[in-house]
């Protein structure tokens, strides 16, 4: 059964409110298929008796759930090539440079999703910086949706998901078979600290300083405001000489003018003052 235009307006004034995620007049497809397993999982029977729950009872786990759902997880390994072209050629070899003295690396992946951004990064810095075995590498990957989450830090993945992006020597070199699937061996695993966070909550709690922050394929879901005090935050917890990438469909112009663009061919930036 379909939703209401009421039904609907609710449900995405609550995930404009809980996530900064704008649903404009048009998805309501969206709502009902991402929301209609739910309300079925939950013994609930439709999206109107699950709407119905969330107006009545602010039950938290519900609302976590509906607002898991309505999630856009899409990733894949290596995801558009470029960037990670980019991180191995320019911006780890620039940094392990400027922090040879300190001997620590601090990254941040701020919409990891199920943990493939992540873990290729992780992957291309053991494949190509083994000097970094002697240092502080503290790896942060963060996502809102819990779900997601906890299929990361499992890494587990099909072999459709591995299919997408993964070189086959990486995949013989870092996964182990898991039955039907493949999981991330430990110490990939062990490289990488995951944690729930609202990129869009309203008290952004003390973090970083990161030398590189991946903000990929997220900012597309939010509006001009969300997008700019979100670089603003960026900004003060990347170190002055840092470096935020954002998704190949995303820029930094026309909404916070205080980065400045590293290249042409991927969405690399840096602090202007830097
Ligand atoms: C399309 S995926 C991008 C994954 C990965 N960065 C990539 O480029 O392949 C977008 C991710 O952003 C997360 N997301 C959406 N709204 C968010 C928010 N307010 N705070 C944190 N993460 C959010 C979603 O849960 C989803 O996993």
């Amino acid at each position: 059964m379909g939703i209401s235009a009421e039904e609907f307006r609710f449900v995405a004034d609550l995930i404009r409110a809980e996530a900064a995620i704008v649903l404009d007049a048009g998805k309501e497809y969206l709502v009902e298929t991402r929301l209609g397993p739910v309300a079925h999982q939950l013994g609930l029977g439709t999206i109107s008796t699950l709407v119905a729950e969330l107006r009545t009872r602010r039950n938290p786990a519900l609302l976590t759930r509906v607002v898991d759902a309505m999630t856009t997880n899409e990733t894949s390994f290596f995801r558009d090539v470029q960037p990670f072209e980019h991180l191995k050629r320019k911006v780890f070899p620039e940094l392990i440079e400027r922090r040879r003295a300190e001997k620590k690396l601090s990254i941040w992946c701020a919409a990891a999703s199920s943990g493939q951004e992540p873990y290729s990064m992780a992957m291309l810095l053991r494949e190509n910086f083994p000097e970094l075995a002697g240092w502080r590498v503290e790896f942060l990957a963060t996502d809102i949706s819990t779900q997601v989450l906890a299929k990361a830090r499992e890494g587990i993945y099909s072999q459709l998901e591995v299919n997408r992006g993964l070189p086959a020597p990486l995949l013989v070199k870092y996964f182990r078979k898991h039955g039907l699937e493949w999981q991330v061996d430990s110490s990939l695993r062990s490289m990488i600290q995951w944690r729930e966070f609202n990129l869009a909550s309203k008290t952004f709690p003390p973090m970083g300083p990161f030398d590189l922050i991946m903000l990929r394929n997220v900012m597309i879901y939010f509006d001009v405001p969300t997008k700019r005090s979100i670089l603003g935050n960026m900004r003060r917890v990347l170190r002055p000489d840092g470096y935020l990438f954002l998704g190949t469909a995303e820029t930094t112009i026309n909404v916070d003018d205080n980065f400045a663009s590293d290249t042409l061919h991927t969405a690399c930036y840096r602090l202007k003052a830097a």
